[in-house]
């Protein structure tokens, strides 16, 4: 296997804090495979979220204003200061359902055990190395109660002919400078799921403007 030169905790966050509010133009691309984890991560009986980096909060607010339960609590987690900020601001309306923490960037949430019932993380995992991706999976099979779901997005690689070429080309600008694309590479996020010890019950490939995420929802067994 080629090694692959992820960006750094350190470069990350200052990717993210120039980037800011500009994250919310992915979403021609980006909201359709949400949407997936959306329709099938049955938000509506879920109690308690937890989602590593949540950026501006854009998913957060959505989940808070139409999809969870007015008792359930979310909480964001982010690397960047910037982010942190935005989301803050945008999810203050929510009062105590809604708390963001600025992290480390370590693949680590600071909650005990069984602490969630969702797990959420959009265009995060493909911007970690294979080693952080296995961890936060690891976690949020720690923070999960059993039942509770694993649902997540990423950059994928295409499966037709024009999505494979988009994202070998994708792949090769990354290749050459990763902070270009923000970090983001195609990945194969079930290659991280181990399924001793998660059901996955969705997943589906969603194509946009080209790009192809891979969208999946598995339940903790
Ligand atoms: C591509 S953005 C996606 C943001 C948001 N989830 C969305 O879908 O719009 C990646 C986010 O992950 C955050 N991030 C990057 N590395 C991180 C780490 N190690 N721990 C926590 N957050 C991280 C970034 O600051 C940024 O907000």
């Amino acid at each position: 296997m080629t090694t692959e030169r992820t960006l750094t905790v350190d470069e990350a966050r200052r990717f993210y804090d120039r980037m800011g509010a500009r994250q919310d133009w992915n979403r021609f691309y980006e909201d359709p495979a949400v949407e997936v984890v959306l329709r099938h991560g049955d938000f509506e009986h879920a109690h308690s979220v937890v989602e590593f980096g949540c950026g501006t909060g854009r998913l957060a607010e959505r989940l808070l204003d139409s999809h969870l339960p007015p008792d359930a609590r979310y909480l964001g987690l982010d690397v960047s200061t910037t982010m942190v900020s935005l989301a803050s601001e945008r999810l203050k309306r929510f009062g105590e359902r809604s708390e963001v923490r600025q992290t480390k960037g370590a693949p680590r949430i600071e909650a005990p055990d069984q602490s969630f019932d969702r797990f959420v993380s959009t265009y995060v995992f493909d911007l970690l190395s294979r080693t952080d991706i296995g961890a936060v999976v690891a976690e949020a099979y720690r923070v999960l109660t059993p039942g509770g779901r694993l649902c997540a997005v990423s950059l994928t690689h295409g499966r037709t002919w024009f999505g494979r070429s988009v994202s070998k080309t994708w792949q090769s600008i990354w290749s050459l400078s990763p902070a270009t694309l923000g970090g983001c590479r195609p990945i194969e996020l079930p290659g991280f799921i181990d399924t001793a010890r998660f059901e996955i019950s969705h997943l589906e490939v969603v194509s946009s403007y080209g790009l192809s995420s891979e969208a999946i929802v598995a339940s903790k067994r």
